[in-house]
């Protein structure tokens, strides 16, 4: 049966901007009217209520990678609702290039902030979530947490980790009425990409289409990328040397795109 969203409460990380403010506004075009929005910048977060008049704000400054901010979203959260039906664990940050160039603070915070925040946010909104008649958990992942490529390494490793975190809740979470969902944009036109040389991007509208069709039909994984993408990802799996024969053909390029790429 399709997940109906009317009346939907939605808890949502970096929806101040990129895929999340377009996951947002495509929630609202569903009905959704309440949400709790999680970002670092206040500034970014007030911008909602003027962009989305129609919707009603809880706007939460915080840092999903610190312990104690992810305790106060959640208390935030709870003196104000008594369940939460949708958790989309989106903030995410990027700092790529050789591993020996990545700066050591980069290493930690890209792991803080798309791994182990999106953990203890998961973890700690758990009885809220299990407090909803019909809920949803979506994670976003990265086609890089299928694939990895070279100068990525510490990003697909942490985007690898939510693949195989939403993997493992999923089934841990089989007999409870959640729906565990994993979303893995290729490369989207947002901030987060200013500072790389990637060309012919999607847009961040058709990400949130598809993530919230993925949603509507309770499918586990959005993959975007197209019929290319679902066959790399099989060359990978079922034969992952033609994969690495591809990455020395690209390496120059791969190179040359992610020496300044980086969006903390
Ligand atoms: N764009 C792409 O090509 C692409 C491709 C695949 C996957 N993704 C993934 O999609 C997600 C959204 O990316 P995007 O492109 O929309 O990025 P974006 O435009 O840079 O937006 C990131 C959002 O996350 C928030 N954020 C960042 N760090 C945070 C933190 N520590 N705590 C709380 N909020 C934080 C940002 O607000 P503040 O800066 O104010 O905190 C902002 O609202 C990320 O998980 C990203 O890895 C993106």
């Amino acid at each position: 049966m399709l997940m109906n969203l009317s009346h939907k409460k939605v808890l949502i990380t970096g929806g101040s901007a990129g895929i999340g403010k377009a996951l947002i506004h495509e929630l609202i075009l569903q009905g959704v009217k309440e949400f709790a929005v999680v970002g670092r910048r206040q500034d970014k977060l007030e911008k909602l209520k003027v962009d989305f008049p129609q919707a009603e704000f809880i706007l939460i400054a915080a840092d999903v990678s610190q312990l104690e901010d992810v305790e106060r979203i959640i208390k935030t959260v709870s003196t104000r609702w008594d369940h939460i039906d949708l958790l989309i664990n989106n903030a995410g940050v990027i700092s790529t290039g050789s591993l020996q160039t990545i700066s050591d603070a980069d290493i930690i915070n890209q792991i803080n902030i798309n791994l182990t925040g999106l953990i203890l946010l998961t973890k700690k909104a758990l009885p809220l979530l299990l407090k909803s008649e019909e809920a949803g958990l979506m994670n976003i992942s990265s086609g890089l947490g299928y694939i990895a490529k070279p100068f990525y390494s510490v990003y697909a490793a942490t985007k690898a980790g939510v693949k195989h975190f939403s993997e493992a809740m999923r089934r841990e979470l089989i007999f409870e009425n959640i729906h565990v969902m994993t979303v893995y944009p290729t490369a989207t036109d947002t901030d987060m990409m200013i500072t790389s040389k990637i060309e012919n991007m999607d847009s961040a509208e058709l990400v949130a289409k598809k993530s919230i069709e993925g949603l509507l039909s309770k499918n586990i994984d959005v993959i975007l990328g197209g019929e290319q993408r679902l066959k790399d990802i099989d060359t990978n799996i079922n034969r992952p040397l033609e994969m690495d024969e591809i990455a020395k053909e690209r390496y120059e390029s791969y190179r040359d795109k992610t020496e300044f790429h980086r969006a903390m």
